[in-house]
């Protein structure tokens, strides 16, 4: 179970000013639930961990099964909110079965390439993501990916390549029918940010290992216990802490964590609230930051820069494993006095002094202490945010669920390419 740890937030945020934000916040929730809100129609994630497609949970199972069993490489193409939360889970728990590659996140000849020699000469399947069908970073990987699937396999190619999109609309979906692809749906309300436990997660999740079930059984605990209306729920103390903390000039919240392997945990979390919150002229920024690697880069401004900063730290207490410090005869490198000690007695002392200075300099901080890095506790920190994200959107007065900025820089795109 998460465990929010709020002690660092004097003097900018006090118990009393975050009980006098539980009115904004019961109205805030409630929208989640009022179908007449901004983004009423994008809310389908709320009761998703109860509500999900059994029979396609199934059918997930059965297509992990299968890829595990005759592909050596599976290439999962996205980008986005169909992109990032598999990425994240499968950066936190690497797969035991096939590799995963993911391309269609960015328009790198260089990524391209590298994934193609991967898969040359092995058995691999293509898991295509893209809700709209027709995103132009994925659409272009999947061109290249499926010419090369189709003159290794032929016709066979076809129970090749798995697509995750629309249940009925889109190019992808189009030519999934045609072709007689495996096809999974993501629901029409469900936001790409918000689909991590779709099968836009799930798929490339299972194919590497991880227990779906477990994660799924995560986020329904959380859904339970954070559907809580009053100060008591850590969603509240968590979206009235950084609101109030941004109402005082924190315009930008650093998602930090300990563990390289959480680093896209932070790349989602900066989609899901950059694109629901970033509008209007509103918003936190969004920006992560891995300790203690970044604290010799991004340091010094952290202590010593603007003071337009807050910090949300995800801090796992057992990763799994532990390496103890050696003694040394000579003791050339002074470091005899941590020797039989454990790293993570290190860490998690780093992890206190950080905190303590970066608080002395006016950075308040948010801790967010997971016991353990299993798949149900992963399940709960994805709704955990998801459902802070949604409540602190209506607490900004934006609506969360659209992304109205992302067309800008496509067309433009579009015309300096000559689409016609
Ligand atoms: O959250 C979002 O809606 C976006 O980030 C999309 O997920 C992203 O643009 C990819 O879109 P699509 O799934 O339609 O290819």
């Amino acid at each position: 179970m998460l465990n929010l740890d709020l002690n660092k937030l004097a003097p900018h945020v006090t118990a009393e000013a975050l009980q006098g934000m539980s009115e904004e916040l019961s109205a805030a929730h409630a929208k989640l639930y009022d179908p007449t809100a901004p983004g009423s129609d994008f809310t389908g994630w709320v009761r998703l961990p109860e509500n999900y497609d059994k029979e396609e949970f199934a059918r997930i199972q059965k297509a992990a099964a299968k890829i595990r069993q005759d592909s050596d490489v599976l290439v999962v193409v996205g980008i986005g909110g169909s992109y990032l939360g598999a990425r994240a889970a499968l950066e936190v728990f690497p797969s035991d079965g096939p590799e995963i590659c993911f391309v269609g996140c960015s328009l790198s000849p260089n990524e391209i390439q590298s994934v193609q020699k991967k898969v040359a000469g092995k058995n691999w399947s293509i898991n295509v993501i893209s809700k709209s069908g027709g995103t132009t970073e994925p659409a272009i990987a999947f061109r290249i990916f499926r010419d090369m699937l189709v003159a290794q396999y032929g016709q066979q190619a076809n129970s090749r390549i798995y697509a995750t999109t629309d249940k009925a609309r889109g190019a992808l979906k189009t030519i999934a029918d045609r072709n007689g692809w495996e096809s999974f749906v993501i629901p029409d309300n469900v936001g790409g940010r918000f689909s991590v436990l779709t099968a836009v997660g799930l798929l490339p999740i299972a194919v590497g290992g991880t227990d779906i079930e477990a994660l799924m059984a995560g986020a329904a605990d959380a859904m339970n216990r954070y559907d809580l209306r009053s100060m008591e729920n850590p969603v509240w103390q968590y979206v009235a802490a950084r609101n109030l903390l941004y109402r005082q000039g924190k315009t930008v919240e650093i998602y930090c964590n300990y563990e390289p392997s959480y680093t896209f945990v932070g790349e989602w979390l900066k989609q899901l609230f950059g694109e629901s919150e970033g509008k209007d002229g509103k918003g936190i920024f969004p920006a992560s930051a891995q300790f203690t690697t970044d604290l010799h880069s991004l340091g010094q401004y952290i202590q010593d820069g603007e003071r337009i900063l807050m910090e949300t730290v995800l801090y796992v207490d057992d990763t799994g494993c532990d390496v103890t410090l050696p003694s040394s005869e000579d003791d050339g490198d002074n470091l005899n006095y941590l020797a039989g000690k454990p790293l993570s007695f290190v860490r998690e002392m780093a992890f206190q002094g950080t905190l303590d200075a970066h608080h002395d300099g006016g950075v308040p901080a948010m801790v967010l202490r997971m016991p353990h890095m299993d798949a149900r506790t992963l399940g709960e920190l994805f709704y955990f945010f998801e459902l802070s994200c949604g409540i602190s959107g209506h607490v900004l007065g934006v609506n969360p669920f659209n992304q109205p900025g992302v067309e800008a820089y496509k067309k433009n795109m579009f015309a300096l390419l000559g689409r016609p």
